[in-house]
């Protein structure tokens, strides 16, 4: 008996053989209702065989059981080394690509990400930046007016004030978001990104602006040096203001951002004393750095959103 049990392979075959002995009229079933008529010796052996049986049945059951599941499992074996069908990955577009690596580096140069709104009011977007109404310097950005007032911003410079009014001096933050001018053709669109940094404390000065710009620009563009040229210019929120030109692999010069010392009317209009505080605040093109990092020409295609063109570009 207890070599057949070993021998079965199949689950119906054990059931069968089961029954056989130990269903209603099996042969084990048999041979325990006439224990009664056997001595103490013969009903303990009787009894033992019973139970010994019953296990043997068990374990070959399992047994079974296991094989049939790693036949199935060998079954279903996928094959790795078959070649898929070649799949659409998406990728970052170049204007968040950008985003990651200049919010990556100004934050290990310990300046806070700040944001704030794109629909601005009058005064952060112009009056607390030392730019009143009818002031002149209001013609340099063709403003879209909204008929309450408001304006779609047109400079990032409006973040840093709402970072200093809600977070007071020492302060150290950059802004990145879109910014918005009635102007158009292949190097400006009416929605366009700015970049926008500030550092207030009580001994900045020009030097560090000039410094942190430099290994900015070295980090960003992945270069071993940098050849900067530094001009004056005029900002109504910066005193002494300046443009820096950044000399290229063509060895032509590009003009990248404006910068400047903050004006004491900026930092007044912040409720901070200028005679305690002071520091600077530049501003880069975010489109105009991406499209140079990524060697992309026209800024109208690549904020186009046309995925044959970044497709083509590398993207
Ligand atoms: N807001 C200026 C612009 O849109 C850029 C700029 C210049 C920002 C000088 C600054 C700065 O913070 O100090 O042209």
């Amino acid at each position: 008996m207890q070599e057949q049990i070993k021998n079965i392979n199949t689950l119906e075959e054990l059931q069968a053989l089961y029954t056989a002995t130990f269903g209603k009229n099996g042969t084990m079933t048999m041979r325990l209702r006439e224990m009664k008529n056997l001595d103490n010796k013969a009903r303990a052996a009787l009894n033992l065989e019973n139970t010994e049986l019953r296990e043997l049945f068990k374990t070959r059951q399992n047994e079974i059981e296991n094989e049939i599941l790693i036949a199935g499992l060998k079954k279903q074996k996928l094959d790795v080394s078959l070649n898929a069908a070649p799949e659409n990955r998406g990728t970052l577009h170049p204007m968040t690509q950008s985003l990651v690596e200049i919010s990556f580096i100004l934050e290990s140069f310990g300046y806070k990400p700040y944001t704030g709104p794109e629909i601005e009011d009058d005064w952060h977007n112009f009056t607390a930046l030392n730019t009143p109404a009818h002031h002149p310097a209001r013609d340099m950005q063709d403003t879209f007016f909204l008929p309450n007032g408001n304006v779609m911003r047109t400079q990032t410079s409006a973040i840093q004030i709402r970072a200093m009014e809600s977070d007071g001096v020492p302060i150290k933050m950059f802004g990145i978001g879109s910014t918005y001018r009635k102007e158009m053709d292949a190097t400006h669109g009416p929605m366009f990104g700015q970049i926008e940094g500030l550092y207030i404390d009580k001994d900045i000065t020009m030097s560090d602006l000039i410094a942190d710009i430099r290994a900015f620009l070295k980090r960003f563009f992945e270069m071993d040096e940098v050849v900067l040229r530094i001009r004056p210019s005029f900002f109504p929120f910066t005193d002494p203001s300046i443009e820096v030109d950044l000399k290229w692999k063509n060895d032509k010069w590009l003009e990248i951002m404006g910068a400047g010392m903050v004006h004491p009317n900026v930092l007044r209009n912040c409720g901070i004393n200028p005679d305690e505080y002071q520091g600077f605040a530049f501003g880069f093109g975010w489109d105009r750095l991406a499209m140079l990092k990524y060697n992309l020409p026209d800024l109208r295609d690549f904020r186009g959103n046309d995925i044959r063109w970044l497709k083509s570009a590398g993207f």
